[in-house]
């Protein structure tokens, strides 16, 4: 049966410390003992979408070390298709996480084998991006790749989400075929030159269209999202919670957005789902391993 989810990405093991507060330049602190939790832009998405329910693939690359299995388990425990999770010599990709006393987090992202994820295996796994209702991207595989997994979704007619995380300057080309754009304010004013991360979402979402994505999506952290095509915008306001670590919930909120878009829904609805699942994921530790399964309850 077709997917429908598929996300083309990256995984990741997340290395995660709690801290007081983050060391500068030449200094040191303590932090709390280390964890090791499945992670990765691309599997945290694949990975909420599967708790929910949705039939996802998945295409990506992990190392042949043991991080390349804790990653596989956790896409298999989720019920994710991982007939194209491949696999490459050398390290999987890692993510040194620091979470801080208000949940929030800064990462690293050492690509491992996420940067040897090719045009080439998304040629050979075609038949997987032709057939999703929706393909979801992001940024920590290489831009010919996510640019080539974009042009195979469209020509198939399947719908395109790329979240601009981490940021970087990508193609007009590839900006067209997004349906929606996902980013959050600071992935905003990075694609607009002229703008501030603090300027009203509106703006900034108006601003972002003229840059030729069908739609956009900021996401405002605690203030929900504001949805936004040429027909007009709307902000989309997110449950109250109280933040444990907000590590991922990003991930989980746009594959919850591109779940409901697959079966149906229109941009709002399918964001007014979506800040509640990002909302959920903000109440445990770790990315994976705090978003919600189909039937629990979520905030609201
Ligand atoms: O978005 C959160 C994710 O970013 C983490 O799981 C980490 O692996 C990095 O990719
Ligand atoms: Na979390």
């Amino acid at each position: 049966m077709a997917h429908e989810v598929v996300v083309v990405g990256s995984v990741n093991a997340d290395l995660v410390v709690r801290v007081d507060r983050r060391p500068g330049p030449g200094e040191t602190v303590l932090g709390s003992d280390l964890v090791t939790l499945p992670g990765g832009k691309g599997a945290n998405q694949a990975v909420a979408a599967g708790r929910l329910g949705g039939r996802v693939g998945i295409l990506a690359r992990t190392g042949d070390d043991g991080n390349g299995a804790l990653l596989r388990e956790a896409l298999l425990a989720a019920g994710v298709d991982v007939t194209h999770l491949l696999v490459a010599d050398g390290p999987s990709g890692v993510a040194l996480i620091t979470v801080g006393p208000d949940g929030d987090n800064s990462i690293i992202v050492s690509p491992g084998a996420n940067g040897r994820l090719t045009e080439q295996d998304v040629v050979a796994a075609r038949e997987l991006v032709a057939g999703a209702a929706v393909v979801s991207l992001q940024l920590e595989i290489p831009l010919v790749t996510v640019a080539a997994a974009a042009r195979a979704a469209a020509d198939a007619g399947a719908r395109v989400v790329l979240n601009l995380s981490p940021a970087a300057t990508v193609p007009s080309d590839l900006l067209a075929l997004c349906d929606p754009l996902v980013v959050n304010e600071h992935e905003a004013a990075f694609l607009l030159p002229a703008a501030d991360p603090s300027d009203d979402p509106a703006t900034l979402a108006t601003a972002l269209l003229e840059l030729g994505p069908r739609s956009v999506v900021i996401t405002l952290g605690a203030d929900g999202a504001l949805v936004a095509t040429r027909d007009g915008a709307r902000t989309v306001p997110s449950p109250r919670v109280e933040p444990v670590d907000t590590t991922g919930a990003g991930d989980a909120f746009t594959a919850a957005l591109c779940l409901r878009l697959a079966r149906g829904d229109d941009l709002e609805s399918a964001a007014r789902f979506a800040v509640r699942v990002g909302a959920a994921a903000v109440l445990g530790e770790g990315a994976q391993s705090s978003y919600p399964a189909e039937g629990d309850e979520l905030p609201s």
